[in-house]
């Protein structure tokens, strides 16, 4: 797979307000998680370029951003397809005591509702398997009935033991196999790619999609 172009698209702000997000038909993917778990940071390392702003201070990205990403080939064969990529902003960070699913709510049901949507990447940080908040956004997220996958962010901070029993945990707690990544040093970046490009492709063939 090569990756032809990335652009910025459009910032929307929370709240439900969702003028100006393209809705022609190419997948979103939308990526989400607690403020500070490197949904930014990925974007940044999956595009090999510094697109979106990165922060060690929680709640940098306070916008929906939309980037279009335009790629060749990869799983499905040779050709050209696009995909959306919106970096919501994260939830968790303290603002006046709202628990996790209403805070989410605000800022990315726009995006989650619309037509568009394929997936949620869902970012969990794999140092802490189980947060109630990260529960609770799952449940909202599946409430939509986007695909939800999880990825395990950090995973260069673990040792050995703890990549090992955090990864096993994750797995439980979300039944389904979390997705190893470190935005850092780039593991995880090619398996991640696999399962964007499969979702940006089959919305291009509704037969598929439907599957
Ligand atoms: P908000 O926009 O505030 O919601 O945060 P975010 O989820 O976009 O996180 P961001 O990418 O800004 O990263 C937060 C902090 O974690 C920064 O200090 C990053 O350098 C760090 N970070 C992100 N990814 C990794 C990683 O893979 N490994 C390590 N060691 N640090 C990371
Ligand atoms: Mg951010």
């Amino acid at each position: 797979m090569k990756l032809l172009n990335v652009e910025f698209v459009t910032s929307a702000a929370a709240g439900g307000n969702t003028a100006g997000i393209p809705h022609d038909g190419v997948a979103q993917i939308a990526f989400a998680g607690r403020s500070n778990v490197g949904k930014s940071s990925l974007l940044n390392a999956l595009c090999r370029r510094a697109i979106a702003r990165t922060s060690a201070a929680p709640g940098k990205t306070r916008l929906a951003n939309v980037y279009r990403v335009t790629a060749e080939g990869g799983p499905g064969g040779p050709g050209h397809w696009s995909v959306y990529f919106v970096d919501l902003p994260g939830y968790g960070y303290a603002r006046g005591g709202s628990d996790a699913a209403k805070e989410l709510a605000l800022v990315a049901q726009g995006y989650l509702s619309s037509p568009g949507t394929r997936a949620v990447m869902h970012l969990v940080d794999s140092r802490h398997p189980g947060l109630e908040s990260d529960l609770q956004a799952a449940a909202w997220f599946d409430s939509f009935g986007a695909a939800r996958h999880v990825v395990a962010t950090k995973v260069d901070k673990l040792t050995r033991a703890e990549r090992t029993r955090n990864l096993r945990e994750l797995d439980r707690i979300f039944g389904t196999a979390a997705l190893p990544v470190s935005a850092e040093r780039g593991e995880g970046l090619d398996e991640l790619w696999r399962v964007i490009a499969s979702l940006a492709r089959a919305r291009e063939n509704p037969d598929t999609a439907r599957r």
